[in-house]
């Protein structure tokens, strides 16, 4: 925080590796008891994945902030607030590409978890992962009474009224028409509860006030969206060593997404839409949201 490097991609590529050695430095090592359980927490958690989530705790936390730059204690509630969301983005892939759910053997060009190790040892790695992101939030170095807002903020955006539910809607939903309206709220749920708690996060942790909050949330609501949104299109679009992910999956399984029901050129205005939406949420936000609009941008235009 308080340095500008010259552009995003410069900025995303910094954040991602400094989140890497948070991460590393985080969880359990794999020699610790019982090491079978935390060499699978770390195989899901390290070595992969884009960190938009991370991004976007940071991002926001850059433009929240009234001094301009972080203090020490607050880069280090930023550190745990990022690798909180990552381990809970983390453990929900771990349980998406189990059997019973999407029964994935690819994720980060890698097997999965169940694969690699064996779906006892899936289903605990997930399992654990979701108290340690919990761990970190108590462990964040601010205001109790911020630490509490974040916890709670958290907590109902991994569980039945955000991204467990979404997956449930999910589950339900294969095979159905579902309406639009239906989708965007299993979207949203599944996918936009954990991307909107990231922003928040960061806005909370920096001390964001009530105005900047709202601008936060209006612009979370339309890119956690629009993560889903984009997500469904690559499976269409891309191919499996791009995305490191098996591609053609939603089709092959019969689920229902955006492009099932609006067609490819559909999705791709209701995302130019979006992109819209979440900028202009930000202009009255000023210049310290330049990383947040970078980052919707890299979401719209990602390729894998
Ligand atoms: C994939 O998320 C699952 C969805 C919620 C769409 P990401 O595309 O962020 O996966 P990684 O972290 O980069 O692997
Ligand atoms: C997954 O959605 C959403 C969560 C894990 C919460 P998908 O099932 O579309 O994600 P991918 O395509 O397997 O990454
Ligand atoms: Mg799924
Ligand atoms: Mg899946
Ligand atoms: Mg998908």
């Amino acid at each position: 925080m308080g340095r500008q490097p010259v552009d995003f991609s410069a900025w995303l590529t910094e954040r991602v590796e400094h989140v890497e050695n948070v991460l590393e430095q985080l969880l359990p090592s794999d020699t610790t008891l019982p090491s079978h359980l935390h060499e699978a927490m770390r195989y899901a958690v390290l070595g992969g994945g884009k960190r938009v989530r991370a991004a976007l705790v940071y991002a926001a936390g850059e433009a929240s902030l009234q001094s301009g730059t972080a203090a020490s204690a607050q880069q280090i509630a930023l550190d745990h607030a990022a690798a909180a969301v990552e381990l809970i983005h983390a453990y929900s892939l771990i349980h998406d590409d189990l059997p019973c759910m999407d029964d994935d053997s690819l994720r980060r060009g890698r097997p999965t978890v169940h694969v690699k190790f064996d779906e006892a040892t899936a289903m605990l790695a997930g399992d654990a992962l979701q108290p340690l992101a919990f761990e970190l939030l108590g462990l964040m170095p601010i205001a109790p009474a911020l630490t509490v807002q974040a916890t709670q903020l958290l907590a109902r955006s991994a569980g039945s009224l955000g991204m467990v539910g979404g997956q449930a809607i999910d589950c339900d939903s294969v095979g159905h028409a579902l309406t639009i309206e239906q989708l965007q709220q299993m979207h949203s749920m599944k996918t936009g509860a954990l991307l909107e708690a990231s922003v928040l996060l960061g806005g909370i942790v920096a001390g964001a006030g009530s105005a900047t909050r709202k601008g936060l949330e209006s612009y979370a609501a339309a890119v956690g969206l629009a993560f889903q949104v984009v997500d469904d299109i690559l499976d269409v679009t891309s191919d499996t060593a791009t995305l490191g992910k098996t591609a053609g999956k939603d089709a092959a399984e019969n689920k229902p997404t955006y492009v099932s029901i609006m067609g490819l050129d559909g999705s791709r205005d209701l995302l130019a839409s979006l992109r819209d939406q979440a900028h202009a949420a930000l202009l009255p936000l000023g210049p310290t949201a330049a990383r947040l609009a970078g980052i919707a941008d890299y979401i719209v235009g990602r390729d894998r």
